[in-house]
């Protein structure tokens, strides 16, 4: 997407950390107008502060990206404030810590239900309304250097980013021919609020076998992200990807000896079998699977 000038971009997530910066960026640098919705009413008053004092045009909007129903009403309300939404921004997104065997179904549900069904939700509610209008449009699915890398204790949280970035690579194929522009965000270490995730946790998800709202856990997870990338600097990186219309947005080189050897991992195990006999039989008729090339 080229010109964000004068456009709308609707932000999920918006009222804090990642999504904050975004809307910030696209709207006091990129000239945008733009939507901040967000499960917590508190973030999106603090945030909404910053564009009164400056006179810029946003908008905040309650909205729990998990609820099908609450989404479409956003999305209309947002139309009706600024016009068609033609960016949209799936940022909101929560972890929560800790070994596997004490994860709880609602462990599980909560993150999946934000990270991997909001992000879902977003692409179900403004996809056919972009397909529709036919004047293309961008969409960022925030996923995590967690899409790649699994560590100890993250289970359910590299689950929902795989599922993220799963997801964004198939839209990515499908949605060029609509002129709609897919960018998966994969951060590193970002300083924002997401230590204190479970805060926005609902009720219905009551049931953890994880901590709470713990001030030593809290302090014990800001550390690792305390002396991350600033938000801001990170949506001017953003920005440039969508007029670029990069895919990847990858800015934490510090992965690369990890993904390095990832891969060479993955090629490893597959080269094991290129002596099989049936792969030879394959081979030879030439008709590989869709995606294989020999
Ligand atoms: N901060 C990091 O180091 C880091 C690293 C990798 C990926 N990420 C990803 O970046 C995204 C943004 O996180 P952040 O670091 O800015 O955290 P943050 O907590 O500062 O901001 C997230 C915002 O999402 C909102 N939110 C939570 N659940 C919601 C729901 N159901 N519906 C609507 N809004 C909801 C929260 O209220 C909050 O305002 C997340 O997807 C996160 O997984 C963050």
């Amino acid at each position: 997407m080229r010109n964000l000038s004068g456009k709308v971009a609707f932000i999920t997530g918006g009222g804090s950390g990642i999504g904050f910066g975004q809307a910030q960026v696209l709207c006091a640098e990129a000239g945008m107008r733009v939507v901040l919705a967000d499960i917590r009413q508190d973030h999106l008053d603090e945030a909404l502060q910053y564009f009164k004092v400056r006179g810029l045009p946003a908008h905040a909007i309650r909205l729990d990206t998990t609820d099908r129903q609450a989404y479409e009403s956003a999305a209309d309300e947002a139309e009706r404030v600024f016009g068609p939404v033609e960016l949209l921004c799936n940022t909101a997104g929560v972890s929560q810590f800790g070994p596997i065997e004490q994860a709880t179904a609602d462990d599980w549900n909560w993150q999946l239900d934000v990270n991997f069904k909001g992000v879902l939700n977003g692409v179900q509610t403004f996809m056919p309304r972009m397909i529709k209008r036919g004047t293309g449009g961008h969409i960022v699915n925030t996923a995590s250097m967690s899409a790649f890398v699994p560590l100890p204790n993250t289970a359910i949280y590299c689950t929902t980013k795989y599922a993220v970035r799963g997801f964004s690579e198939c839209l990515r194929i499908e949605l060029e021919k609509h002129d709609i522009g897919v960018s998966l965000l994969c951060p590193g270490a970002v300083n924002t609020n997401i230590d204190k995730s479970v805060l926005s946790r609902p009720e219905r998800y009551a049931q953890t076998g994880y901590y709470g709202a713990d001030p030593e856990t809290f302090r014990r997870l800001k550390s690792v992200i305390a002396d991350g990338i600033d938000p801001v600097d990170l949506a001017r990186i953003v920005r440039e990807a969508i007029e670029r219309n990069d895919f990847w947005i990858l800015p934490f080189p510090e992965f690369i000896p990890t993904i390095e050897r990832y891969y060479a991992e993955v090629v490893a195990a597959m080269r094991r079998y290129e002596n099989d006999v049936d792969y030879q039989r394959r081979k030879k008729l030439g008709k590989g699977m869709p995606g294989a090339r020999d």
